[in-house]
């Protein structure tokens, strides 16, 4: 079958995603769609254009109509309001909800099968309220974050280290959100324990930095937050259900008692294939780690109260 993304929101971030999802070829076709008049078509012509240069073959059509979402089999949602500096991505979420809601309406209209990845912020909250007003099965809502914190703080510990980032795996559970969980204890180096190579006090400044990695490019930015690696991480997941790849990825999935926790969707490792989410893969925690994790779910029960869904 023609593999087909689509992606709401032509801002920062869904040109990212786009861009990333050409110039990796995952789909045939990309479309861009967006509610602003020539945003769209002006970010997917300047896209296009790239073709002869990069050499990808993928085409890429921007629009206003929601029917082009049409046969879509991974649609990506980054619609709505990014931060500035001072707002925590709790202050988005009203704003952010009514945004969602409506784009999640038109998924379910013209792409009832589609598999749905969410990165509009606040992400756990959001891709809860896509879970509701779709009332797709919940191996095909799936929020992206974890991979985008794992990444960040693989890309520290590689600083601290003086190694490929390729080689420094790490995971980082639980909310997009202060309350995220670094788990140190798993964290390595092809294989080799990080806690063996860096002293507690630098993994624990890394811990914090990444806990703040969204919040310390903002500050930089002032007028918006990171897109380039959100994208990224947003296409690694789409690959992995588009080539059925098996990839073992952390995404915010809704959990029905998996660690101990109900009723929430929460940043944990799981296997993305063609029918979305497959497993999830479910380990012992330490006493500390699960109650570094119980934060996030408090946090994330808090701004899912708040939806009113
Ligand atoms: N339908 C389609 N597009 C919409 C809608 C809607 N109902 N509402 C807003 N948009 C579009 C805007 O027109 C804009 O082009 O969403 C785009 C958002 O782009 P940016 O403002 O550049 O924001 P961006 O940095 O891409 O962040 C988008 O991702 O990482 C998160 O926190 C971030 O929630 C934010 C989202």
């Amino acid at each position: 079958m023609r593999k087909k993304l689509a992606v709401i929101g032509a801002g920062a971030v869904g040109t990212s995603v786009a861009h990333w999802a050409l110039v990796k070829a995952v789909a045939e076709e990309v479309v861009l769609v967006d509610i602003v008049e020539g945003l769209a078509q002006g970010k997917a012509l300047d896209l296009a254009q790239s073709a002869p240069i990069y050499g990808f073959s993928g085409k890429i059509i921007g629009t206003q109509e929601w029917e082009a979402l049409k046969d879509a089999q991974v649609v990506i949602l980054t619609a709505g309001r990014p931060r500035k500096p001072g707002m925590s991505r709790d202050d988005l979420l009203k704003v952010n909800l009514e945004i969602v809601r409506s784009c999640v309406e038109e998924v379910k209209k013209y792409s009832p099968e589609a598999c749905l990845i969410v990165i509009t912020n606040p992400i756990d909250a959001m891709v809860y309220t896509a879970f509701r007003v779709s009332g797709f099965p919940k191996q095909r809502v799936i929020g992206m974050a974890g991979v985008l914190d794992s990444a960040r703080y693989r890309y520290f510990l590689a600083e601290a280290l003086g190694v490929s980032p390729k080689d420094v795996q790490a995971l980082v559970m639980g909310i997009h959100g202060d309350h995220m969980l670094p788990l140190v204890r798993l964290a390595n180096v092809a294989g080799v324990p990080v806690t063996e190579l860096l002293p507690p006090e630098k993994i624990d400044e890394i811990v914090k930095r990444t806990q703040q990695g969204g919040a310390e490019i903002v500050s930089y930015l002032k007028t918006g937050s990171a897109f380039t690696t959100p994208g990224l991480a947003a296409v690694e997941m789409a690959e992995a259900i588009l080539r059925d790849t098996k990839r073992v990825l952390t995404c915010s999935v809704w959990l029905e008692g998996e660690f101990g926790i109900e009723g929430v969707f929460l940043g944990v490792p799981v296997v993305l294939g063609q029918n979305g989410v497959e497993k999830i893969l479910e380990f012992e925690l330490t006493t500390e780690e699960r109650e570094a994790l119980n934060l996030s779910v408090e946090a994330v029960r808090a701004q899912i109260i708040k939806t009113g869904l």
